[in-house]
């Protein structure tokens, strides 16, 4: 079954707004490819302005966080409804570094999987180990674990519509990249994992995408594999090396 390949940015708490509006239009004829699903996540305040610069190309925005409330009082959060009505598509969910420098853990993580899909938002789900359980080589268990546990509940038809980013922490700009059959390996065992937990169907409808020091130079390797379906990157999404990846 052909899957279509989603190249998605992730600038992390890089650009100011005006910033944000200058790299929009230096990579717009450089990222420009109908067969692929392009896709920005962007910092909040930048949301609004990239939404504005993107219009009429093939760029779909994303968020790269929110909080499960509608609305209330959250200081300093915000919300699905604010998301889909500033026009976003995808959200960046259960990231390591929100995992591990904010604390988010599978019970928050599954929460959002969950209200993403209610609110209408594409999740991109993020998945991997550290460097220890690389080492110690428990990582398969590990992924499978946190898979299960972020997806406790959700159907199959969300599944199908679902993103599931591997980015293994050692390889999260570090300049390591996981090489091809590293990254293979892992994502294989996520569409297997997938298969068991609902079916063959679902499985083979789930996007897998490979994030970790993914480059110009590493990324036709990494896509060429059967079950990479697409890239998450940080550092070289924020130069004209994204419209590389994006064409590879
Ligand atoms: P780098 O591409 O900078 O390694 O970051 C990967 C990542 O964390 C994307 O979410």
């Amino acid at each position: 079954m052909a899957r279509r390949r989603i190249i998605a940015g992730n600038w992390k708490m890089n650009k100011t707004p005006s910033e944000a509006v200058a790299l929009c239009a230096e990579l717009k004829d450089l990222v420009k490819n109908d067969a692929v699903d392009v896709v920005y996540c962007v910092p909040a305040i930048d949301i609004v302005p990239v939404v504005e610069a993107v219009k009429g190309t093939n760029v779909h925005v994303g968020a790269e966080n929110f909080y499960i409330e509608d609305k209330g009082a959250f200081t300093g959060e915000i919300s699905a409804p604010m998301l889909k009505d500033a026009g976003v598509e995808y959200i960046i969910i259960g990231h390591s570094e929100r995992r591990d420098i904010f604390g988010e853990n599978d019970i928050l993580i599954n929460q959002k999987v969950k209200k993403a899909f209610a609110s209408g938002l594409k999740p991109i789900l993020c998945c991997g180990e550290s460097p220890t359980l690389r080492k110690a080589g428990t990582y398969k268990e590990w992924i499978e674990r946190q898979i299960t546990w972020d997806l406790d509940g959700v159907t199959a038809d969300q599944v199908k519509e679902l993103v599931i980013a591997y980015e293994p922490i050692w390889a999260i700009g570090t300049g390591e990249t996981a090489t091809a059959d590293q990254a293979e390996e892992v994502c294989a065992l996520i569409r297997e994992l997938i298969a068991k937990l609902y079916d063959q169907a679902t499985a083979d409808a789930v996007r897998i995408q490979y994030g970790g020091s993914m480059n110009a130079g590493n990324a036709a390797e990494l896509l060429s594999k059967a079950n990479i379906d697409g890239g998450l990157i940080g550092g070289a999404s924020l130069k004209p090396d994204f419209g590389q990846i994006v064409n590879a």
